[in-house]
Formats: structure tokens, sequence, C-alpha cells
């Protein structure tokens, strides 16, 4: 049994599919050319700071009068000492000197770090209509806020007591992400050890748990995985990794042709990049801090240690050293332009039989 018209009145969208958002991909233009079409485009602004964040919101109400979703990392900001990152960023600079590329330890200290706190204000001040989030819950005041302002909230869950969590806390919609998702996985439930749950699994699960309407991720790109996630209890699909290769996507062109190539076995999950679990494509960077031995500093500080490497890299369009998320289906990514792989959506849905 699935809901589609209900998610769909809910979000004020015509068609039940949703544009992942995907921090460092995805783009203002992207999020409006879904919008635009019917289906739900994302504005990936984790972490980001509060006139960044402005910014790209400001810049995709130019592109479409349509709704659209603000994603948010709810993750905390953890207290640390400089010293505890000192092994980190010495193999950091060394691994980035072997590799042709200056770091600088100044750039490696002294982070500033963001989260939903910084933004909530913001997204009420611009009226965002979504509000969908990682890593965590809002916490009861930013909902209340949000709430008050008629926002519709979705959270993410990777296991069922996230789901349960969610729907107590009065979140509208459930995000379910399978272990085949690209990127970061949402887990936020830490005495779980990390749930590696399939989508195929975990959907009949949240639904029989859970009243909320669901949409489900990870893996879905084809009229086959659409049929499987809506026999299987999803009301609407969200789709990340099939928009990594489109000309909106701001992923370097290394990036996109790797993936091209990707097989079932070419992604893991991997903490080496952020300090989160995350699912990318293997290669280089990712192997040389599995295989150091050096303890990786949790989320957000991994991150931040990477992050001007990574930086480097891209701008030189070297994919070797710099994070490739993917999922695990994405070797039938195709299509040149966002509107291009939505309108293939688009077919895939309609050619099911409801
Ligand atoms: C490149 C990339 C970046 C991502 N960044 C985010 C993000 O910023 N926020 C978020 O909620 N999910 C993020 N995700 C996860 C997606 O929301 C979604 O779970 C996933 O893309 C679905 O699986 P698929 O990639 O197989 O379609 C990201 C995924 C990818 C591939």
């Amino acid at each position: 049994m699935t809901n589609r018209k209900a998610i769909t009145d809910i979000l004020k969208i015509k068609h039940p599919i949703v544009q992942a958002p995907m921090l460092g991909v995805s783009t203002p233009e992207m999020a409006a050319v879904v919008s635009n079409e019917g289906g739900l485009g994302s504005l990936a602004v984790g972490g980001l700071s509060p006139v960044v964040t402005r910014d790209l919101i400001r810049k995709t109400k130019s592109l479409t009068n349509q709704p659209f979703a603000v994603n948010l990392f709810t993750h905390e900001i953890p207290a640390y000492a400089e010293s505890e990152l000192e092994p980190m960023r010495n193999f950091l600079i060394e691994l980035a000197h072997k590799r042709g590329y200056s770091l600088n330890k100044e750039a490696l200290t002294s982070f500033k770090f963001y989260n939903h706190l910084d933004q909530i204000d913001i997204l009420v001040e611009e009226g965002i209509a979504v509000v969908s989030f990682t890593f965590g819950c809002l916490d009861a005041q930013s909902i209340g806020i949000l709430k008050q302002n008629n926002c519709i909230l979705i959270g993410t869950a990777t296991c069922v007591e996230e789901a349960l969590y969610l729907e107590e806390q009065k979140i509208d919609l459930i995000t379910v992400q399978g272990i085949e998702a690209g990127g970061h996985r949402g887990t936020f439930i830490n005495d779980i050890s990390l749930p590696q749950v399939g989508l195929f699994s975990l959907l009949p699960q949240i639904k029989k748990a859970v009243k909320l309407p669901i949409i489900a991720a990870g893996g879905i790109n084809s009229v086959e995985t659409m049929k499987a996630a809506f026999d299987l209890g999803a009301d609407a699909l969200q789709i990340g990794t099939a928009f990594i290769g489109t000309k909106e996507s701001i992923a370097i062109s290394s990036y996109k042709e790797k993936l091209l190539k990707t097989k079932d076995t070419d992604t893991t999950l991997t903490r080496a990049f952020s300090g989160r679990w995350a699912r990318g494509i293997r290669n280089e960077m990712m192997a040389e801090i599995e295989q150091s031995g050096i303890a990786v500093p949790p989320y957000p500080l991994q991150n931040s240690l990477t992050a001007m490497f990574r930086k480097l890299a891209q701008q030189n369009n070297d994919s070797d050293y710099t994070n490739l998320w993917a999922g695990q289906n994405a070797a039938q990514v195709k299509g040149k332009s966002t509107k291009q792989v939505f309108e293939g959506l688009m077919g895939f849905y309609y050619s099911l039989h409801d």
C-alpha cells in the first residue's frame, strides 16, 4: 500500500521524486531544475556558514518558485584539543607533500564549525517550505520554530529505532536510507553499532513500525528499483548518485568519468575523509588514511583536517585525493543534464503500474 498522493500533497509537489541533497556535488541549479519539473529539489547546506547558506538559498529562489528542501546536518560540535589532531594533521601534510601539494599547518588548525543551530533563523527568514536533515534529529526548539512557520520536516533514519525516534519528535516524513546509498550514513543512535541494513530489509520493517510517510533512498535509478521500493512500502523516492554526472553538478570531471566505470563492488564505507561513515568509490587517499594506523578523529574534525587537501586535489582534477561519494548502484548512471536525468526517472515512474 503506497501513499504517493498524500506525500505529494504534503510537500506540494507533482511527482514523488526527491533529488537527494549532496553537499559538494548538488547546486542551486540542480535543485531548481528538479523542483521546476515537479519533483522536490534539495539544496545541501550541512555545516556551511550562515552567510553561504543564505546566498545558496537566495540563488535557488531566484531559479524556482516551486518548493525545494534545504538540507541540514544536525550533528553536535565536539570539544577537542589541538594536540589530539596532531598525528593525523602531520600525516596529511606529509601525504599531500608526496602528492605534490603544499599544505601548511596553520590551514589545518583552529577550525570554525557550524551546525543547524547557526542556520535555523535564516531558513525562517527566507520562508523555506521543506527542511530535511541527517546525522541526528533537530532539537525541540528548532522543531517548534520551524513548525510555527509551516515548515515540513524530513528526518533520515538508517534503522527502525531511528525512525521511531523521529516519529516521536513529531517529524513529518522519514527518509529511509539503505546501506546501498552513496554519501554519508545518516546514522545517529550511537549506542547501536553502525546499522548496515539494506533497503530491501529496512523499508518493510520501518513501514510496519511507523505511521509516517516514507521516502526511500539507496540504489534507486531504474524501473525495477523504483517498483521494488514502492512495493516494499515507499511513498516517495530519493535519488542521489544518478545526478552526480550531470552538468549542474559541481563534481570534478575525473569523478564523473570514474562514476561511469564504477562496478557494483567498487564502493565501500569509510571514515577516512570525514570521520563519519560514508560510501564512496575506493581511491588512494582512502587507502592511505586507512592503512596509516593513525586513529581517525570524529566528524567534523577529520572532515576539516582533509578539506584543504581535497580542495587542492579538486582544483587539479585529481580524483585519487578527494572523496568520490557514490552508491552501490552507480554503474547505470547516465545522462548529461539534470533535466534529462529527471525526465529519465519520470519515464521509469510512469511505466510502473499502480
Ligand atoms: C555525493 C553525495 C553527497 C551526499 N550528501 C548528502 C547531504 O549533504 N545530505 C544528505 O542528507 N544526504 C546526502 N547524501 C545521501 C543522499 O541523501 C541519499 O541517501 C543517497 O544519495 C541515496 O542513494 P543513491 O546515491 O544510491 O541514490 C549524499 C549522497 C551522495 C552520493
